[in-house]
C-alpha cells in the first residue's frame, strides 16, 4: 500500500452470526479496537500490519473486508465515474482476474448484474485459471461500499479437515466455543462426541499457539501494495507464539462411533496434533476422564446430536446421560453444550447460561455453559 494511503484501512471483519462479540474480543487482543457490530460482521480500523496479523490469528472470523471506496450514485454514469477513481492497483494485481459480488437494496441502481457489469467494464472479468481477487460490492439507499477481500479462501478452511464425520462443525465455531467457555489452553479439554474431531483439534492448535491461518496463500500476500517488511514481522510473531507456548494440555477426544474417531485422527495428522490428543471410542455412557490431569478441572465441551436418526425420548435419554456422567465424573469442571432446542439443554443440567445464540447452516442455536460442582 502506497504512502499516500491513511495508516489505518476501514475493515469489516465478517463471522459467522452469534460469534461476533468473540471476534470483538479477538480484536482486542491484537490490539484493534471494534468500532460497530452487526449480524455477522464487526468493524474495525487497521493499520496494514493488524490486517496482515487479524487475517493469521484470528480464530472465529470469516474474512476481512476492506473498504476501499464509498459514495452515493443514482446513475451508472455517476458509478462509471466513481469506479474510476479507485485506485485499483494497490489492490489487484496484474495477471490477478477480479471478481465481484455486488448485493444491492433499495437503490436507484437496483439491478446486481448491471452494476457488476460497469465493475467488470472497468476492472475486467474473471479469466478462468487466474488468481481471483474478490471485490464486495454493497448498494444501500444509493449508498456504495465496494471492499477488496483481504483474505481469499474462508479463513475457516484451516485446510486440515478432509475427512468428515456427521454434522460438522466450521473450525471458527469450534474455535468460538473453546473462547467462550473461557477455556484456559493449559487446563485439560475433553469432547465426548467428537466427530470430525473439529474441537478438539482447534484445542490442541490454540494450547500450542498455532496461528490458524499460518501458511496460508492469504489474498492480500498478492497485492501490489504487499509491504514485504510488515510481513516479516508478522511472520515474527507466529513463531514466537509457538515457541513461547507452554507443554501442551491432556486433550481427549471420544465418540461412539468408530469411523467418526478414525476421521477425527486423519484430520488431526493433517493439522500435526494427532499425537498431542487421546483417541478413544466409546459410548458418552461410559465417559471417565482423560490421562494425566493430575486430578486438574477443565473443560468438558459437547456437540450432542440434534435430531438425526435420534428423536423424541432416545433424544432425551442421551442428553441426559451427558449430564449424568458430567455430574458424576467431572466435578469441578466447566461445562459448554450447544444445541438446536433449549428445553433439551435442561435435561443435560438446569442453570446452565446462555453464552452465545448462533445461527449454524440457516439453524438456531445456542451454547450453554456452567460449572459441575
Ligand atoms: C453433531 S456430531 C459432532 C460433530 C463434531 N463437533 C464435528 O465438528 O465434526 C455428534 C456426534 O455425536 C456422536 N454420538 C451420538 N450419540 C453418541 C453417544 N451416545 N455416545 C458418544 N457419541 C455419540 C455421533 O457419532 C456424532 O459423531
Amino acid at each position: 500500500m502506497s504512502k499516500r494511503r491513511a495508516a489505518t484501512h476501514p475493515c469489516l471483519v465478517v463471522c459467522p452470526p452469534g460469534l461476533e462479540s468473540v471476534v470483538s474480543d479477538e480484536l482486542a487482543d491484537l490490539g484493534i479496537r471494534t468500532l460497530r457490530s452487526s449480524k455477522g460482521a464487526v468493524s474495525a480500523d487497521m493499520t496494514t500490519r493488524q490486517l496482515y496479523a487479524a487475517n493469521v490469528f484470528l480464530r472465529c472470523a470469516t474474512r476481512i473486508l476492506v473498504r476501499v471506496a464509498g459514495f452515493t450514485v443514482r446513475t451508472f454514469a455517476d458509478l462509471e465515474r466513481r469506479i474510476a477513481e479507485v485506485d485499483w492497483d494497490d489492490w489487484i494485481g496484474a495477471g490477478d482476474s477480479p471478481r465481484f459480488r455486488v448485493t444491492s437494496r433499495n437503490s436507484e441502481l437496483w439491478h446486481d448484474g448491471a452494476v457488476t457489469q460497469r465493475f467488470e467494464a472497468a476492472l475486467g472479468t474473471p479469466v478462468e485459471g487466474a488468481r481471483e481477487q474478490l471485490v464486495v460490492v454493497r448498494a444501500v439507499n444509493d449508498r456504495f461500499t465496494v471492499s477488496v477481500d483481504s483474505s481469499g479462501a474462508p479463513l475457516h478452511e484451516r485446510g486440515w479437515r478432509q475427512a468428515i464425520a456427521k454434522a460438522p462443525l466450521r473450525e471458527s465455531v469450534a474455535a468460538g466455543l473453546l473462547v467462550a467457555a473461557g477455556w484456559d489452553p493449559t487446563t485439560p479439554l475433553v469432547d465426548p462426541m467428537c466427530g470430525s474431531g473439529t474441537i478438539a483439534i482447534e484445542a490442541a492448535l490454540l494450547a500450542g499457539g498455532v496461528a490458524p491461518a499460518a501458511g496460508r496463500e492469504l489474498a492480500f500476500r498478492f497485492w501490489p501494495g504487499f509491504e514485504p517488511g510488515t510481513w516479516a514481522s508478522v511472520a515474527v510473531e507466529i513463531q514466537k507464539r509457538r515457541t513461547d507456548a507452554g507443554d501442551p494440555p491432556p486433550i481427549m477426544a471420544v465418540d461412539r462411533d468408530a469411523g467418526a474417531v478414525d476421521s477425527a485422527r486423519a484430520n488431526a495428522e493433517r493439522a500435526g496434533v494427532a499425537d498431542l490428543i487421546e483417541w478413544r471410542t466409546a459410548p458418552i455412557a461410559e465417559l471417565a476422564r482423560p490421562d494425566g490431569t493430575d486430578g486438574r478441572p477443565g473443560l468438558l465441551v459437547a456437540n450432542p446430536p440434534w435430531g438425526g436418526r435420534l428423536a423424541g425420548g432416545d433424544l432425551r435419554n442421551l442428553y441426559a446421560t451427558l449430564g449424568r456422567v458430567a455430574s458424576e465424573g467431572f466435578a469441578g469442571w466447566s461445562l459448554g453444550v450447544l444445541v438446536a432446542d433449549r428445553t433439551l439443554a435442561r435435561q443435560v443440567r438446569p442453570g446452565l447460561t446462555e453464552a452465545l445464540q448462533l445461527e449454524l447452516g440457516g439453524r438456531q442455536a445456542w451454547y450453554l455453559t456452567g460449572r459441575l460442582r
